[in-house]
């Protein structure tokens, strides 16, 4: 049964909101999931009326739903909005807050609140919440929804996670990695455990290696005061790349209660080996974008986005070599690589395996035999594939690659993203697709030896021209001379 809530935006005017959060409430809209009396607070540093926020809005939704929008839809979500200027460093503008959500009749006593923001204001609002009261659940409930990176490193997500637990429980708590609310992704859990057939050789006898990429085309755009200082690594890698690991190398859970799930992501997190201080520029890699071009368009590097220091050595781009050290992985390179003003955005889990035992083909005309890949496309499309060697047709024995595509490949890429759903998770109180905290703290473990490195090591950072597919010298982190990246299916 759906319930009616008060969704507090902390953030309101940033690009989190405009990109993600506004499109989402949209569309639960147009899903008719929304309670009729369910209301959107945002709040941010605009002196706005709710008249203008709700123009903004319609400017926003307008922009990136360009024709999609539909004008009645629209209106509906337009008439729940609200906007409470401040300075979320500010208690005595918190109060206000407060006061207007007590102050005026319709505001539901369930409440939802997003922290949109940076994570270093997260310890300030929890504090002003809680001075307000709105941390309680008196009336009804009250939810705090935190953004990733959930900190800066493994040292600053330890605190970060006392502060916020000194006035919201865990069972209050829900930190996103919006990569879980993509169906796609939950679709990894889908074809591992409800298909028997790959089962047996998903594990280290079969499979070559693992690679996960999620490219993008876009630079860094107006987010400079967010992304630099805190790089790809933080940024994609720590969350979303990680949690896509835990999800193609973890065994099938008892059940799918948010409790047996997180645990089984857990064991694998805690089983990637650690990477020793002297194994770092063997394992991880980073570079950063400089000019370059996408078809006839000039593109800017790094140092020239606005709000980016002369002197950035920010990495844009980022890839990690991982081994899981248990009995289904051991030895199995997983190589995870995210970058921003690549050749194309795509998001690819490409499965390679092995080649068969045998040399069984050595005196015929096939020269070099390709071996099998399990591609699985995340977005912008979702497709899966499997290339498999075939006869070519013929006199000779030549091979041939054949791809066979799930018949979803064609399909129009999915206008839904995982807010959506995330949304709805959190107003039912289900928190199977958040992260608990010992994920997090576990991925920091991961990363954190390659930060601390690289941290020392300010001087100098590889580039490459934005529009390309990164530095050639990323291919340093490949076991053997035969794996080479996959750029897109
Ligand atoms: C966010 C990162 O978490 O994910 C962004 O902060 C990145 O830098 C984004 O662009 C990618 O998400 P999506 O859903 O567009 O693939």
């Amino acid at each position: 049964m759906m319930e009616p809530c008060t969704l507090l935006i902390f953030g309101a005017t940033g690009n989190l909101a405009a990109y993600k959060l506004l499109p989402a409430l949209y569309h639960l809209e147009a899903a008719g999931r929304l309670h009729p009396e369910s209301r959107v607070v945002g709040f941010g540093r605009r002196d706005w009326s709710d008249e203008d926020w709700r123009e903004r809005v319609a400017e926003i939704l307008s922009q990136r739903l360009a024709s999609r929008l539909d004008g009645a839809v629209s209106q509906r979500l337009r008439e729940r909005l609200h906007f409470v200027g401040g300075d979320l460093e500010r208690p005595e503008d918190v109060a206000s807050l407060a006061a207007r959500l007590r102050g005026e009749e319709g505001f539901p006593a369930n409440r939802l609140t997003y922290l949109a923001v940076a994570p270093r204001h997260y310890a300030t609002i929890v504090e002003s919440l809680a001075a307000q009261d709105l941390h309680l659940e008196q009336e009804g409930w009250s939810r705090l929804v935190v953004e990733k990176p959930f900190g800066f490193d493994l040292e600053s997500a330890k605190i970060l996670d006392r502060q916020l637990r000194r006035r919201f429980d865990e069972e209050q708590i829900y930190r996103i990695d919006h990569y879980l609310g993509k169906s796609t992704v939950q679709n990894i859990l889908v074809f591992r455990f409800a298909n028997l057939m790959l089962e047996p050789l998903w594990n280290r006898n079969y499979i070559d290696h693992v690679q996960i990429t999620h490219a993008e085309s876009r630079g860094i755009e107006d987010r400079a005061g967010f992304y630099d200082g805190v790089g790809a690594l933080r940024d994609m890698i720590q969350s979303h790349l990680l949690q896509m690991l835990a999800l193609v190398a973890m065994e099938p859970p008892p059940s799918l209660d948010a409790e047996a799930l997180r645990d089984e992501k857990v064991k694998v997190l805690r089983s990637i080996r650690p990477i020793a201080r002297e194994a770092v520029h063997a394992q991880a890699f980073r570079a950063q974008y400089g000019p370059g071009r996408a078809g006839d368009n000039r593109l800017a590097g790094y140092l020239d986005e606005s709000g980016i220091g002369r002197h950035s050595t920010t990495e844009t781009y980022a890839a990690l070599k991982l081994y899981i050290d248990n009995w289904r992985w051991r030895n199995v390179p997983f190589y995870l690589r995210t970058g921003k003003r690549l050749g194309q955005t795509n998001s690819l889990i490409a499965i390679r395996f092995k080649h068969p035992p045998q040399r069984l083909f050595q005196s015929t005309a096939i020269e070099r035999l390709e071996p099998n890949w399990l591609l699985l496309n995340i977005q912008p499309n979702e497709c899966m594939r499997l290339e498999i060697q075939v006869k070519q047709p013929g006199l000779e024995l030549r091979t041939q690659t054949e791809r066979m595509d799930a018949s979803s490949c064609v399909l129009p890429p999915e206008h839904i993203d995982a807010y959506e759903a995330l949304i709805l998770d959190v107003i039912e109180g289900d928190h199977t697709h958040f992260l608990r905290y010992d994920e997090v703290d576990w991925a920091w473990r991961v990363v954190d030896p390659v930060l601390k490195l690289w941290a020392t090591e300010r001087d100098f950072i590889h580039t490459y021209p934005a529009g390309s597919w990164g530095p050639v010298e990323a291919n340093r982190l490949f076991d053997r001379e035969d794996q080479d990246w996959r750029n897109g299916l």
